[in-house]
């Protein structure tokens, strides 16, 4: 079976990918590497002893989509292309709307052309907005507060319009909780370019030496140590439940949506400290503000992807920290040489 990965060269495809030619599918990266590089693919081809066809494409250029669809007869598309800066995207919301939507309006419209109609898509836990309630279950309300947010939000109505449309159509529509660490082997994991947004990325760097002290966004939250709580999730146990829901759309299931989440809630603290102990060494940090437009909690309910999937994450905080600080020690520098 043949799977089109779009953003294929990224951080959550990287790792889905391995899974992928590991269970005996074939992939197809389709991705303009805006925010990847041609490495993370070849140590994919590296660890598995497999090939990719690689595309460097646009989605929104939909004559080169035609041309991949034609040459290469895809049976479902797993669609993380996007751009994903919550900061970046009050500040560029155009860019957000044009490359998240429109990429997917595009895709999609391809897709139908070539009667290609499974597909998983990379939503986000930001579509519960601030929860009312946590755990987090599918069928609480959705609601944003920033562009980036929006395009998840927008594109998961897109979907459903299109599914009402024409039920033929199988779509898996995954919330993901807070995925971080790496492959164990060390070599691929997330490579952002520039000063992290996001908290383990940042204390990796910390950890390593490249950047001083971790900031603490806060800890005066209505949380038992005042700091935000959120629900990481290892990138291996996230990326096998994209075969899982691939494993879905073949029984036909119609639109199907679940949180990828472990269901349990860690805080900045917490996080900090079981980072000290995968990395043996004490970090230094410091409280400042919070970060505007961030909420106290957010963890799943990950029920339904068990009862219905078959999924559940094995992999627990310690696991994620360790497989963090090897790949941040292995290749301080990421994937650029
Ligand atoms: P990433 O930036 O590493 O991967 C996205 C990939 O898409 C990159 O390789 C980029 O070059 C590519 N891309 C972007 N726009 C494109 C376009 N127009 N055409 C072709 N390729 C394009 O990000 P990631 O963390 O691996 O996230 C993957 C998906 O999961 C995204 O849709 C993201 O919004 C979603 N998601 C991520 C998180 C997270 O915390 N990392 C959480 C929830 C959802
Ligand atoms: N934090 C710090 N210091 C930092 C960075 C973050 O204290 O330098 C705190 C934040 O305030 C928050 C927690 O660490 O309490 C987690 O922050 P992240 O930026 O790592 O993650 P978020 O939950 O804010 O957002 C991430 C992605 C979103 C996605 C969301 C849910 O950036 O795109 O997870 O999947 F929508």
């Amino acid at each position: 079976m043949k799977i089109l990965v779009t953003g294929g060269a990224g951080y959550i495809a990287s790792h889905t990918n391995l899974e992928l030619l590991n269970a005996g599918y074939d992939v197809v990266i389709v991705d303009n590497l805006s925010n990847s590089s041609m490495e993370s693919v070849k140590r994919v081809e590296k660890l598995t002893g497999r090939k990719i066809a690689f595309y460097e494409v646009d989605i929104l250029d939909k004559e080169s989509l035609r041309q991949i669809f034609e040459k290469e007869k895809i049976d479902s598309v797993i669609h993380f292309a996007g751009l994903k800066a919550v900061g970046e995207s009050c500040l560029k919301p155009l860019n957000y709307f044009r490359n998240n939507l429109s990429g997917t309006i595009v895709l999609l419209e391809v897709m139908q052309e070539f009667a290609v109609k499974s597909l998983v898509f990379s939503s986000s836990a930001t579509v519960y907005g601030d929860p009312a309630k946590v755990p987090v279950t599918e069928d609480m309300p959705l609601s944003v507060t920033n562009p980036y947010g929006r395009t998840k939000l927008m594109i998961e109505d897109i979907l459903q319009d299109l599914y009402r449309s024409d039920a033929t159509w199988n779509i898996a529509i995954l919330r993901y909780f807070n995925p971080i660490g790496a492959h164990e082997s060390g070599e691929i994991g997330e490579d952002p370019s520039g000063i992290p947004n996001n908290l383990v990325p940042y204390v990796a760097k910390v950890a390593i030496g490249e950047l001083e002290k971790i900031n603490v966004n806060g800890d005066d939250y209505d949380t038992p140590d005042g700091t935000g709580i959120r629900d990481y999730i290892h990138v291996v146990d996230l990326a096998l439940g994209h075969i899982k829901a691939i494993e879905k759309l073949t029984d036909h299931p119609g639109l199907v949506i679940y949180n990828l989440g472990t269901g349990i809630g860690y805080s900045v603290f917490d996080i900090i400290h079981n980072y000290e102990k995968a990395c043996n060494k004490k970090l230094p940090y410091t409280v400042v503000a919070r970060r505007p437009g961030d909420i106290a909690v957010s963890y799943a309910d990950a029920s339904k992807a068990y009862q219905e999937l078959g999924w559940k994450a094995e992999r627990g905080i310690d696991k994620m920290c360790e497989d963090s600080y090897r790949w941040q020690s292995k290749y301080p520098k990421g994937y650029s040489k």
